[in-house]
């Protein structure tokens, strides 16, 4: 018997819901389409959460996460809950932690139809395809925090262990693809960056020697990601940098709503989610683009669920989407976040016609 995955959807707040009820039609369509076999069950987080329950992360969302196969997020926070005693945000950093979801991979690929919606030059942009390998559950965002009558600090803490799990995944994810790491730290500053620096140069040089390793200080790597982005393969960084650098490297691609992430951990369940966050200037609106959020389904087809061969039928809709000319109004067009969903589904039907079948697709 076809094995039912178990889904746990977290909307979350803004543009979180929109984004989820695509990403779940387009996995139902892939289910239709190849007989994989899905069941969902949506849990509050965040904002949503702590306006029912007080809690951002309530037991019984964390409980749903835990019996599922794969945790799909939209996002949390807004304007809303800013000033709040507890943020939404302390959700989404409670749910990584406790799923001990210490890798989070966020690939950047540039399509060559959107290469000219980047702000940088296409010449620059083009055939950029690099990953982001960010440490997620240690450094700054969980060091001790303390408020003081005039003075506030968050303790910047990382054990070697925690460095030489996340570099091994670097590590082996630069062998299968084009052999090249890039660690990104501020070794001329900070302590932790120096045993950063340290731990990765000793594994290399015990276990990856067949990997070209470079050490990139972030300050001058957020130039270079402007400058010259096909240089890079996989880029290994702590939480804090990773959070900053990806942000800014999704924007090679032209927009943050097309970039996908997958946060995995020692054993089940990953979390995937775009890198956005709640868009909360375009929520409500039908506006917000839900590639990222699709893509992220299609990284837990690929790295939880084991379903490769719909993982890439995915892929391959979303870029037939966007070179068809469907484009949300991040990238200047006119697509709903629905209709840009149905784009996509579209794609995935005609794709799965024998080739006699198929007929011409033009959008707008
Ligand atoms: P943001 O990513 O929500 O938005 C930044 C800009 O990008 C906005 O102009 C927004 O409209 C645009 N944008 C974001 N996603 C888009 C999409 N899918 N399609 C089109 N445009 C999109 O960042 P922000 O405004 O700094 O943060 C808003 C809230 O989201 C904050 O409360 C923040 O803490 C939270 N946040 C959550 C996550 C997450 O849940 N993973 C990530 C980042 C930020
Ligand atoms: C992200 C977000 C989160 C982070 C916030 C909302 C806690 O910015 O997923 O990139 O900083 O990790
Ligand atoms: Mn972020």
């Amino acid at each position: 018997m076809t094995k039912t995955h178990k889904i746990a959807l977290l909307p979350g707040d803004g543009v979180g819901p929109e984004v989820i009820a695509v990403a779940r039609d387009v996995l139902d369509a892939v289910s239709a389409q190849t007989g994989a076999r899905f069941s969902y069950s949506a849990h509050l987080i965040g904002g949503a959460a702590i306006d029912a329950s007080g809690d951002p992360l309530p037991q019984t969302t964390l409980a749903g996460c835990l019996e599922s196969d794969g945790v799909l997020l939209g996002a949390v926070g807004g304007p809303k809950w800013d000033r709040a005693s507890v943020r939404p945000e302390a959700g989404l950093l409670a749910v990584r932690k406790a799923l001990g979801l210490f890798a989070n991979i966020r690939p950047l690929r540039v399509e060559a139809a959107l290469a000219e919606h980047s702000p940088l030059k296409t010449e620059i942009v083009e055939d950029v395809d690099l990953v982001i390998v960010r440490e997620l559950t240690g450094g700054a965002y969980y060091g001790d925090k303390r408020r003081f009558s005039d003075s506030a600090s968050d303790l910047c803490i990382y054990s070697t262990g925690e460095i030489e799990r996340v570099a091994r995944v670097a590590f082996e994810l630069a062998r299968a693809r084009y052999g090249k790491v890039t660690s990104v730290d501020k070794a001329n500053v900070m302590e932790t960056s120096r045993l950063w620096r340290e731990t990765v140069t000793r594994m290399h040089v015990e276990s990856y020697a067949d990997v070209k390793l470079e050490h990139v200080l972030v300050d001058a790597m957020a130039m270079h990601l402007v400058k010259r982005p096909r240089d890079f393969d996989v880029v290994l960084t702590e939480n804090m940098f990773g959070d900053i650098l990806s942000d800014e490297a999704s924007m090679l691609a032209g927009s943050i709503g097309l970039a996908p992430s997958a946060s995995l951990g020692v054993s089940k369940p990953g979390l995937f989610e775009p890198i956005h966050g709640s868009a909360p200037d375009i929520a409500g609106r039908d506006l917000a683009n839900p590639v990222g959020t699709v893509l992220s389904a299609a990284m837990m087809l690929r790295y939880t669920l084991g379903l490769t061969k719909e993982a890439d039928a995915v892929e391959a809709a979303v870029s037939d989407a966007i070179n068809r000319g469907a484009r949300t109004a991040d990238l200047g067009g006119s697509f709903g976040c629905r209709e840009m969903g149905d784009a996509i589904i579209k794609e995935l039907h005609a794709a799965a016609l024998p080739p006699g079948h198929r007929m011409p697709m033009h959008w707008g």
